[in-house]
């Protein structure tokens, strides 16, 4: 089997945001003072989240257009106030972004300044909206999602309302014929395959895709306050409108730009990582969904090298969109499946395109 980086193109930016909960993996990792944390970066949002909560963390992701991502957004935190963050990264309008690069890049690598010099139009536009996943929500915004609701339906769905009255919404109003035909296409394996992520993404994925993301977005829009959550906002209005990020936070900011100093940023696989980084060793993983791209003997091979580099009480955390990735059987001698925290915290993911949220800690 090769290895991811070999099968998929790693050249351009896939994420310019962190498409996982950062609250509940804050949840499942405790990122106290006097904690280490290796976490694979993606946007970086969630590594900042960690952060600011007073860990020391090591970001590291195998693609460099991702790391460039970290790198400008933490120049950026760093040299910028808040609302002047907010509009370099797109959040708010802004006329002179390549300006404000100009007064932060030098705060970044020669690779991740290369990276944006070829690639300006993407600062120019907004670094949150330039990755390919971005991109495929703006295409079921703009194309899909208008020729299911008008914008006025979609403000309603996003209006407060106790949870009787969203279910009452989502059955009476949302769940129209439509909504699931139009759904069932856009996130289905063949077109978010192709538009959204990487044909190879579901290499290991078996059954239905559209059916499951489909009853999660169901919760998402029901169970869950649709006013009070960033990823639903993005993805309705294309922008942090109503409720932002955690790591973008006002309340947060100063604190995550004073612990940016204990923030290492590395462009290597995690496992990989972590055998630079090990130190005294990790007390928590953030490990995105990366098993379920993977074959099982890789994920058993990087799941044994990522506990060799954990510390007794450490905690893994990762996502499962369709693959069903746990702890690989040869080493549950040495780890416990917090299934409990796990099912709750998955109840309570905002960003509901997953069906396993898995926490589990290795033993004492
Ligand atoms: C795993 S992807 C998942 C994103 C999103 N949750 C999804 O399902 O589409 C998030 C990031 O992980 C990085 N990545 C994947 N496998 C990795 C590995 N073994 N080590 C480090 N980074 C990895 C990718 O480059 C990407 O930026």
């Amino acid at each position: 089997m090769k290895r991811l980086d070999h099968r998929v193109q790693f050249d351009f930016i896939r994420y310019a945001n962190c498409w996982e909960d950062a609250d509940i993996l804050r949840e499942a990792l405790n990122p106290a003072p006097g904690k280490r944390i290796l976490s694979v970066a993606s946007g970086g949002d969630n590594s900042f989240a960690l952060l600011a909560d007073g860990a020391e963390v090591v970001a590291t992701d195998m693609s460099a257009p991702q790391v460039a991502c970290v790198e400008i957004k933490a120049a950026a935190i760093r040299k910028l106030d808040h609302g002047e963050v907010l509009s370099f990264l797109g959040v708010r309008p802004s006329k002179n972004r390549l300006a404000v690069y100009e007064l932060v890049k030098s705060d970044i690598s020669k690779a991740s300044r290369d990276y944006w010099d070829r690639n300006q139009n993407s600062i120019t536009g907004g670094i949150i909206h330039a990755g390919k996943f971005e991109n495929y929500f703006r295409l079921f915004r703009t194309c899909i999602l208008p020729l299911i609701h008008s914008r006025r339906k979609v403000a309603r769905l996003l209006e407060p309302r106790v949870k009787s009255d969203r279910h009452d919404f989502y059955n009476s109003v949302w769940n129209n014929l439509r909504w699931r035909l139009l759904f069932r296409v856009f996130f289905g394996r063949f077109v978010m395959g192709r538009l959204g992520r990487d044909p190879e993404f579901f290499r290991h994925v078996e059954g239905s895709v559209s059916d499951r993301i489909l009853q999660r977005t169901r919760h998402a829009l029901t169970e869950l306050p649709t006013d009070q959550n960033p990823y639903l906002d993005y993805i309705l209005n294309g922008n942090f409108t109503r409720c932002l990020p955690p790591y973008l936070e006002a309340e947060r900011f100063d604190r995550l730009r004073d612990s940016l100093e204990r923030l290492t940023i590395c462009r290597e696989p995690v496992e990989k990582a972590a055998l630079i980084h090990r130190g005294r060793g990790f007390d928590g993983f953030n490990l995105s969904d990366i098993f379920e791209y993977l074959d099982a003997g890789t994920c058993s091979t990087i799941y044994g090298e990522l506990l060799g580099a954990a510390r007794p009480g450490a905690r893994l955390a990762y996502w499962n969109m369709l693959v069903p990735r746990s702890c690989p059987r040869e080493f549950n001698d040495r780890v416990t499946p917090l299934a409990d925290i796990s099912g709750e915290l998955l109840q309570r993911d905002r960003a509901f395109f997953y069906t396993a949220f898995v926490v589990e800690e290795v033993k004492h």
